[in-house]
């Protein structure tokens, strides 16, 4: 029998910016039901993308004087290095550039002008650029001023000629079916909207342009480019086929969830499925619109300047932490807010402590008391049946609300389990049943027990954290068990074989000093001034201020042979070096502790910037900044000497 399939979408995000920590939240919320989904068994498909026309990328682009294509193309690069990085494994990134999605396009609104469900006219109405609506007086909040709905930025009143989608034909079947299938707007208020919404009435759609021309050509009147929302809304049938690939169509068509902020629901709730009416496909089964993650000046946005980046948190935390407080912190359909300070109190709380402890003590006393080997069960107490009973009543809970989207939730029960385990630790003591020869086999099964349980646990990270399960798995000496895991083998107990080989015990989530995290930070951002804020659109646009020869000479930059290396505690990035400039001898910190390990350092020649302000990071004292080069995709290197020459000499 074919597996059942499982398609979900994030939306195509513009690529008129960098994304912020908005967009991966929608994306890790994707990547994770797809996981989760995979784990069941389901054949999935998983497609996000870049939304590349319009007026808004048009002018962007002019702005920095680049056509359309080229801009996009460097945006779009960021967009796939930031999802490598959030270990997001989309099955497909679609750009509506490509000349089969435009093919498609093209094509379907072809069919629906033959049909009689797309007319020309002429009009006038209000425009909101930024939002690439259109509003009717109506629609306009009373006011001097003219202020888009959506965004509440100033509206453009303009007069064209346009097609028109009738909208009103399909209104009656759409709003029964909503009411039909109470699962297809979800949150359950925002169906509510949405149904009210439909009641007053649907105008007819204005579906072309002719002020710009970055859009798809209407196929047989090119003066008009088609409506960059029926573009952007037929992605996610081009992307899998839709009248190319006839059998991958059908075997993903209907999706199973849309996933969306709560910004374009409406866009996805009711001119998505009318277009999907008009064209004889049937609906998604389930349109999700999730809420705002806020900081704590409003929403983000670019113009205010508070948006949070992404990679600068994969920088300082790395991938599960972001994850899992992305996932956790806020339930999912809700407004919330993010915070850095509640980031780390996640990192510490419950990463460090509850798992990273419980990880921890089960391998060092697996070490201890049995030589490293996971024991073989004995007997089993009530407590150990106990446990066994939370593990299965844990991933059932689990169950039941990944099927709801309930993330939040989901880890919530997850952890109850997590924190239950440790106190399974102090209900049966090990440490004094080490003491006892004849209490051996007791201590045996305790320990198979933690083993067991954090099988349970890792395997059901899986869907939410990319690296962590397999730290897990490969500290337990179970990686393969982890890797293979599906679902259904979280319901079973005693999966894991005695006489495995445990290695050493390591912190999976290092622990992070708030203190010293933001003084370094504040540090970090007083030295780089407002530049470290544009840093991302300085270098897309490829510019660079240019300095003078006599601020250059300002620099002094030598070459230092590196002493001694070390971890600073707390950071899984920062390293402390002792190094050489000839007879002089300077320490600094220096954040490659993710591309070198500290015993391959010492002896090599490398550059750095001797006359730095001196600084304190992470509680060490730093004098001067070695010199690397880095990329996108995280690589870095450090940068060395061709040839060899003594310590001290200077870089001119
Ligand atoms: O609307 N909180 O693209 P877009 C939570 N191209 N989610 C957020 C967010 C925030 N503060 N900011 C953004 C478009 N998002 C169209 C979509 S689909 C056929 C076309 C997320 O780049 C959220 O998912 O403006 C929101 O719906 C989406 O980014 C908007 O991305
Ligand atoms: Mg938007």
């Amino acid at each position: 029998m074919a597996k059942k399939t499982f398609y979900v979408t994030t939306p195509i995000y513009y690529p008129s910016d960098r994304l912020h920590i908005g967009h991966a939240y929608t994306t890790v919320a994707a990547d994770t039901i797809m996981r989760y989904k995979a784990m069941r068994g389901y054949d999935t498909m998983f497609l996000t993308g870049s939304d590349e026309h319009g007026q808004k990328i048009q002018r962007k682009a002019e702005e920095v004087g680049k056509n359309p294509k080229e801009y996009v193309d460097e945006i779009v690069e960021t967009f796939k290095s930031l999802w490598k990085r959030m270990g997001i494994e989309y099955d497909y990134f679609i750009r509506t550039t490509e000349e089969r999605h435009e093919k498609k396009v093209q094509g379907l609104f072809k069919k629906l002008y033959e049909k009689g469900d797309i007319s020309k006219r002429k009009y006038k109405r209000w425009y909101c650029t930024p939002c690439e609506s259109f509003w009717t007086d109506r629609q306009l909040a009373d006011g001097e001023e003219k202020l888009c709905p959506d965004c509440q930025r100033e509206v453009e009143w303009v007069e064209e000629e346009s097609y028109f989608f009738r909208m009103s034909k399909y209104a009656d079947r759409l709003l029964e079916y909503i009411k039909t299938n109470p699962d297809f707007i979800q949150p359950e208020t925002r169906r509510n909207e949405m149904i009210s919404f439909i009641e007053q009435g649907l105008e007819d759609l204005s579906v072309s342009r002719t002020t710009f021309d970055w859009g798809i050509p209407v196929p047989f009147d090119e003066r008009h480019v088609i409506y960059v929302w029926l573009d952007a809304l037929s992605n996610y049938i081009t992307a899998i086929g839709y009248e190319t690939d006839r059998q991958n169509f059908e075997k993903y068509w209907p999706a199973d969830l849309h996933l969306v902020g709560k910004d374009i629901l409406r866009f996805h709730t009711i001119i998505w499925p009318i277009i999907l009416m008009a064209l004889d496909l049937p609906l998604p089964e389930k349109v999700f619109g999730h809420g705002w993650l806020l900081t704590k000046t409003g929403k983000m946005s670019k113009s205010k300047g508070n948006v949070v980046d992404p990679n600068i948190l994969l920088d300082d935390f790395g991938v599960d932490p972001i994850r899992y407080y992305l996932l956790r912190e806020v339930a999912f359909g809700t407004d919330g807010t993010y915070s850095t300070e509640a980031l780390i109190q996640r990192i510490n709380s419950d990463l460090a402590n509850d798992l990273g402890n419980l990880l921890n003590r089960t391998i060092s006393m697996i070490d201890k008391y049995f030589g490293g080997l996971i024991p073989s069960p004995g007997p089993e107490e009530e407590v150990d049946n106990d446990l066994k009973q939370s593990a299965l009543e844990a991933i059932s809970r689990v169950e039941e609300n990944m099927e709801n989207l309930k993330f939040t939730f989901a880890l919530e029960e997850l952890w109850n389990f997590i924190r239950r385990t440790n106190k399974y630790i102090d209900q049966t003591t090990p440490w004094l049943l080490a003491k006892e020869e004849s209490k051996k086999e007791r201590l045996g099964t305790v320990l198979y027990n933690l083993a067991e349980a954090l099988r349970i646990i890792a395997s059901s990270l899986k869907p939410f954290m990319v690296e962590a399960p397999y730290l897990i798995g490969q500290q337990l000496g179970i990686e393969g068990l982890i890797r293979e895991a599906e679902w259904e083998d979280l319901s079973s107990w005693g999966v894991v074989e005695a006489g495995v080989k445990v290695s050493e015990a390591r912190p999976i989530f290092p622990r992070i000093d708030m203190e010293e995290y933001f003084s370094e930070l504040e540090k970090r951002e007083k030295d780089s001034g407002p530049e470290q804020k544009d840093r991302g659109n300085k270098d897309i646009k490829g510019e660079k201020e240019l300095i003078s020869i006599d601020e250059f000479a300002k620099m002094d930059i030598r070459v230092a042979e590196i002493l001694e290396a070390e971890r600073i505690e707390g950071s899984n990035k920062l390293l402390k070096l002792q190094v050489a400039l000839g007879e002089e001898r300077r320490q600094l910190v220096a954040g490659i502790g993710k591309h070198y390990q500290p015993d391959e350092l010492p002896g090599k020649k490398i550059l750095m910037i001797a006359n730095l302000e001196p600084a304190r990071i992470f509680g060490v004292e730093s004098n001067g900044m070695i010199l690397a080069a880095s990329n996108e995709e995280g690589d870095l290197t450090l940068t060395t000497i061709e040839k060899d020459i003594c310590s001290g000499s200077r870089v001119k």
